[in-house]
Protein backbone atom coordinates (compact mmCIF):
# COMPACT_ATOMS: atom_id res chain seq x y z
CA UNK A 1 0.00 0.00 0.00
CA UNK A 2 1.33 3.49 -0.86
CA UNK A 3 0.02 6.45 0.88
CA UNK A 4 1.30 10.37 1.72
CA UNK A 5 1.98 10.69 5.04
CA UNK A 6 0.43 13.51 7.31
CA UNK A 7 -2.00 14.61 4.66
CA UNK A 8 -5.08 16.40 6.28
CA UNK A 9 -6.51 18.60 3.56
CA UNK A 10 -5.07 21.76 6.16
CA UNK A 11 -1.65 21.66 5.89
CA UNK A 12 0.91 21.38 2.54
CA UNK A 13 1.33 18.22 1.72
CA UNK A 14 4.08 16.03 3.00
CA UNK A 15 5.30 13.22 0.63
CA UNK A 16 6.71 9.80 1.48
CA UNK A 17 10.33 9.08 1.65
CA UNK A 18 12.46 8.25 -1.70
CA UNK A 19 15.19 5.22 -1.17
CA UNK A 20 17.40 3.39 -3.15
CA UNK A 21 17.61 -0.33 -1.93
CA UNK A 22 20.67 -2.49 -2.70
CA UNK A 23 19.19 -5.92 -2.65
CA UNK A 24 20.73 -9.30 -2.67
CA UNK A 25 19.58 -11.37 -5.83
CA UNK A 26 20.17 -14.88 -6.06
CA UNK A 27 18.22 -16.91 -8.41
CA UNK A 28 19.09 -20.36 -6.41
CA UNK A 29 20.93 -21.66 -3.96
CA UNK A 30 24.00 -22.76 -6.36
CA UNK A 31 23.81 -19.87 -8.11
CA UNK A 32 26.29 -17.27 -7.81
CA UNK A 33 24.35 -13.68 -6.28
CA UNK A 34 24.66 -10.01 -6.50
CA UNK A 35 23.39 -6.92 -5.17
CA UNK A 36 20.69 -5.11 -7.69
CA UNK A 37 19.83 -1.65 -7.02
CA UNK A 38 16.55 -0.64 -7.16
CA UNK A 39 14.42 2.60 -6.33
CA UNK A 40 11.19 3.42 -4.73
CA UNK A 41 9.73 6.70 -3.99
CA UNK A 42 6.39 7.88 -1.89
CA UNK A 43 7.40 5.36 1.35
CA UNK A 44 5.32 5.99 3.91
CA UNK A 45 6.80 6.00 7.47
CA UNK A 46 4.04 4.26 9.11
CA UNK A 47 4.55 1.48 6.67
CA UNK A 48 6.59 -1.94 7.64
CA UNK A 49 10.37 -2.79 6.26
CA UNK A 50 7.34 -5.62 4.85
CA UNK A 51 5.28 -3.33 3.36
CA UNK A 52 8.48 -1.46 1.71
CA UNK A 53 9.33 -4.40 0.48
CA UNK A 54 6.08 -4.94 -1.11
CA UNK A 55 6.15 -1.91 -2.84
CA UNK A 56 9.08 -2.87 -4.10
CA UNK A 57 7.83 -6.21 -5.57
CA UNK A 58 4.60 -4.66 -6.97
CA UNK A 59 6.78 -2.35 -8.85
CA UNK A 60 9.00 -5.03 -10.63
CA UNK A 61 5.95 -7.18 -11.61
CA UNK A 62 4.40 -4.39 -12.74
CA UNK A 63 7.97 -3.95 -14.90
CA UNK A 64 7.61 -7.59 -15.71
CA UNK A 65 10.54 -8.42 -13.70
CA UNK A 66 10.61 -11.27 -11.16
CA UNK A 67 9.75 -10.06 -7.36
CA UNK A 68 12.11 -10.54 -4.69
CA UNK A 69 12.01 -13.63 -2.24
CA UNK A 70 11.49 -12.83 1.36
CA UNK A 71 9.86 -15.07 4.24
CA UNK A 72 7.21 -13.67 6.27
CA UNK A 73 3.75 -15.18 7.72
CA UNK A 74 2.71 -13.04 10.43
CA UNK A 75 4.01 -10.04 10.26
CA UNK A 76 3.20 -9.28 14.12
CA UNK A 77 6.80 -10.58 15.30
CA UNK A 78 5.22 -13.90 16.40
CA UNK A 79 6.44 -16.08 14.35
CA UNK A 80 9.88 -15.52 13.18
CA UNK A 81 9.85 -16.46 9.79
CA UNK A 82 11.08 -12.61 8.80
CA UNK A 83 14.25 -11.56 9.13
CA UNK A 84 16.99 -10.17 6.89
CA UNK A 85 20.31 -8.16 7.08
CA UNK A 86 19.21 -4.44 6.94
CA UNK A 87 22.37 -2.27 6.37
CA UNK A 88 24.82 -5.00 8.15
CA UNK A 89 22.76 -5.56 11.08
CA UNK A 90 20.52 -8.55 11.74
CA UNK A 91 16.75 -6.85 11.70
CA UNK A 92 18.06 -3.60 10.98
CA UNK A 93 18.81 -0.46 13.58
CA UNK A 94 16.11 -1.16 16.10
CA UNK A 95 15.73 -4.37 18.49
CA UNK A 96 12.94 -6.06 16.59
CA UNK A 97 11.43 -7.91 13.99
CA UNK A 98 12.02 -6.77 10.04
CA UNK A 99 8.39 -7.23 10.38
CA UNK A 100 7.71 -4.83 13.17
CA UNK A 101 11.07 -2.61 11.86
CA UNK A 102 8.71 0.90 10.69
CA UNK A 103 10.36 2.79 8.02
CA UNK A 104 10.73 6.07 10.09
CA UNK A 105 13.39 4.75 11.54
CA UNK A 106 15.24 6.11 7.60
CA UNK A 107 15.19 9.04 6.33
CA UNK A 108 14.50 10.48 2.98
CA UNK A 109 16.95 10.08 0.88
CA UNK A 110 19.08 6.70 2.36
CA UNK A 111 20.17 4.02 1.01
CA UNK A 112 19.34 0.70 2.36
CA UNK A 113 21.48 -2.36 1.91
CA UNK A 114 19.25 -5.71 2.27
CA UNK A 115 20.57 -9.19 2.46
CA UNK A 116 19.74 -12.17 3.52
CA UNK A 117 21.15 -13.84 6.47
CA UNK A 118 24.72 -15.02 6.29
CA UNK A 119 25.35 -18.44 7.60
CA UNK A 120 26.70 -21.58 6.14
CA UNK A 121 23.75 -23.88 8.47
CA UNK A 122 21.28 -21.19 6.68
CA UNK A 123 21.98 -22.25 2.79
CA UNK A 124 19.73 -19.25 0.69
CA UNK A 125 16.93 -20.85 -1.13
CA UNK A 126 16.81 -17.20 -3.08
CA UNK A 127 16.87 -13.71 -2.68
CA UNK A 128 16.73 -13.07 0.98
CA UNK A 129 14.83 -16.19 1.82
CA UNK A 130 17.43 -19.19 3.30
CA UNK A 131 16.48 -22.41 4.77
CA UNK A 132 16.53 -22.77 8.65
CA UNK A 133 15.47 -25.80 9.14
CA UNK A 134 18.66 -26.48 11.41
CA UNK A 135 16.82 -24.63 14.23
CA UNK A 136 13.78 -27.17 13.53
CA UNK A 137 16.86 -30.16 13.69
CA UNK A 138 18.13 -28.96 17.16
CA UNK A 139 14.61 -28.80 18.77
CA UNK A 140 13.86 -32.38 17.39
CA UNK A 141 17.20 -33.00 19.12
CA UNK A 142 15.41 -33.11 22.34
CA UNK A 143 13.81 -29.34 22.28
CA UNK A 144 10.55 -30.87 23.82
CA UNK A 145 9.13 -32.75 26.99
CA UNK A 146 7.76 -36.24 26.70
CA UNK A 147 4.16 -36.73 28.16
CA UNK A 148 1.95 -39.12 28.17
CA UNK A 149 -1.22 -38.80 26.08
CA UNK A 150 -4.67 -38.06 28.08
CA UNK A 151 -6.18 -35.48 29.30
CA UNK A 152 -3.64 -32.27 30.54
CA UNK A 153 -2.69 -32.36 34.36
CA UNK A 154 -4.50 -29.49 36.25
CA UNK A 155 -2.72 -26.18 36.17
CA UNK A 156 -1.74 -25.81 39.34
CA UNK A 157 -0.92 -29.55 40.05
CA UNK A 158 2.90 -28.72 39.92
CA UNK A 159 4.06 -25.84 41.51
CA UNK A 160 6.85 -23.55 40.42
CA UNK A 161 8.24 -21.15 41.85
CA UNK A 162 7.70 -17.30 40.35
CA UNK A 163 11.64 -16.78 39.91
CA UNK A 164 11.86 -19.99 37.63
CA UNK A 165 8.16 -19.42 35.84
CA UNK A 166 9.64 -16.04 35.21
CA UNK A 167 12.82 -16.83 33.52
CA UNK A 168 11.21 -20.30 31.63
CA UNK A 169 8.80 -17.47 30.21
CA UNK A 170 11.32 -14.62 29.43
CA UNK A 171 13.37 -18.02 27.20
CA UNK A 172 10.28 -19.27 25.94
CA UNK A 173 10.00 -15.96 24.18
CA UNK A 174 12.59 -17.29 21.79
CA UNK A 175 10.83 -17.08 18.16
CA UNK A 176 13.59 -18.63 16.39
CA UNK A 177 14.47 -16.08 13.75
CA UNK A 178 18.24 -17.10 13.70
CA UNK A 179 18.92 -13.17 14.14
CA UNK A 180 21.34 -14.54 16.92
CA UNK A 181 23.20 -16.62 13.98
CA UNK A 182 23.16 -13.83 11.59
CA UNK A 183 24.26 -11.17 14.19
CA UNK A 184 27.22 -13.32 15.80
CA UNK A 185 30.56 -13.47 13.68
CA UNK A 186 30.56 -16.91 14.41
CA UNK A 187 27.39 -17.94 13.19
CA UNK A 188 26.21 -19.40 16.38
CA UNK A 189 23.75 -20.75 17.49
CA UNK A 190 23.81 -21.04 21.32
CA UNK A 191 21.40 -18.55 21.68
CA UNK A 192 19.20 -20.18 20.28
CA UNK A 193 19.64 -23.12 21.92
CA UNK A 194 20.03 -22.13 24.98
CA UNK A 195 16.95 -20.36 25.20
CA UNK A 196 15.18 -24.17 24.56
CA UNK A 197 17.30 -25.61 26.94
CA UNK A 198 16.74 -22.99 29.58
CA UNK A 199 12.95 -22.80 29.13
CA UNK A 200 12.46 -26.51 29.46
CA UNK A 201 14.99 -26.89 32.47
CA UNK A 202 14.16 -23.93 34.70
CA UNK A 203 10.57 -26.08 34.71
CA UNK A 204 9.78 -29.31 36.95
CA UNK A 205 8.38 -31.01 33.70
CA UNK A 206 11.61 -30.77 31.93
CA UNK A 207 13.80 -32.28 34.40
CA UNK A 208 13.42 -35.97 33.35
CA UNK A 209 14.78 -35.27 29.79
CA UNK A 210 17.13 -32.52 31.19
CA UNK A 211 20.78 -34.29 30.58
CA UNK A 212 19.79 -35.69 27.44
CA UNK A 213 18.23 -32.96 26.15
CA UNK A 214 21.27 -30.03 26.72
CA UNK A 215 23.55 -32.52 25.52
CA UNK A 216 21.76 -33.70 22.69
CA UNK A 217 21.02 -30.43 21.33
CA UNK A 218 24.48 -28.64 21.28
CA UNK A 219 25.91 -32.08 19.76
CA UNK A 220 23.11 -31.25 16.81
CA UNK A 221 23.70 -27.55 16.52
CA UNK A 222 27.87 -28.61 16.13
CA UNK A 223 26.25 -30.99 13.09
CA UNK A 224 24.38 -29.06 11.54
CA UNK A 225 27.89 -26.39 11.48
CA UNK A 226 26.90 -23.52 13.65
CA UNK A 227 30.18 -21.88 15.07
CA UNK A 228 31.16 -21.93 18.70
CA UNK A 229 30.16 -19.13 21.01
CA UNK A 230 33.08 -16.89 21.88
CA UNK A 231 30.77 -14.63 24.56
CA UNK A 232 30.69 -11.76 22.22
CA UNK A 233 26.98 -10.96 22.90
CA UNK A 234 25.77 -9.55 19.00
CA UNK A 235 22.96 -12.22 19.56
CA UNK A 236 21.57 -10.77 22.28
CA UNK A 237 21.85 -7.43 21.16
CA UNK A 238 19.92 -8.25 18.05
CA UNK A 239 17.42 -10.68 19.23
CA UNK A 240 13.87 -9.11 19.34
CA UNK A 241 12.88 -10.97 22.12
CA UNK A 242 15.71 -9.47 24.19
CA UNK A 243 16.90 -13.35 25.74
CA UNK A 244 19.67 -12.64 27.75
CA UNK A 245 23.03 -14.12 27.82
CA UNK A 246 22.31 -15.51 30.94
CA UNK A 247 20.63 -18.48 29.11
CA UNK A 248 23.99 -19.65 27.58
CA UNK A 249 25.49 -19.24 31.30
CA UNK A 250 22.31 -22.03 32.40
CA UNK A 251 23.31 -24.02 28.94
CA UNK A 252 26.76 -24.34 30.10
CA UNK A 253 25.97 -25.09 33.54
CA UNK A 254 23.59 -27.76 32.32
CA UNK A 255 25.97 -29.25 30.03
CA UNK A 256 28.72 -29.82 31.88
CA UNK A 257 26.42 -31.13 34.83
CA UNK A 258 24.93 -33.82 32.11
CA UNK A 259 28.19 -35.05 30.75
CA UNK A 260 29.47 -35.32 34.41
CA UNK A 261 26.36 -37.23 35.07
CA UNK A 262 27.24 -39.36 31.94
CA UNK A 263 24.92 -38.52 29.09
CA UNK A 264 26.13 -39.09 26.02
CA UNK A 265 24.46 -37.23 23.23
CA UNK A 266 22.83 -39.64 20.30
CA UNK A 267 25.01 -40.73 17.35
S1 LIG B 1 6.56 -12.28 9.92
FE1 LIG B 1 6.21 -13.31 11.84
S2 LIG B 1 7.76 -12.48 13.12
FE2 LIG B 1 7.95 -11.32 11.30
Amino acid sequence: MRSSVGDTGTGPEKRGMNLTLRVWRQQGPTVKGKMVTYKVTDISPDMSFLEMLDVLNEQLIMQGDDPVAFDHDCREGICGMCGVVINGEAHGPQQTTTCQLHMRSFKDGDSIDIEPWRASAFPIIKDLAVDRRALDRIIQAGGYISVPTGTAPEAHATPVPKKDADNAFDAATCIGCGACVAACPNASSMLFTAAKVTHLGLLPQGQPERNDRVVNMVAQQDREGFGGCTNIGECSAACPKGISMETISRLNHDLLGALRAGARPKS
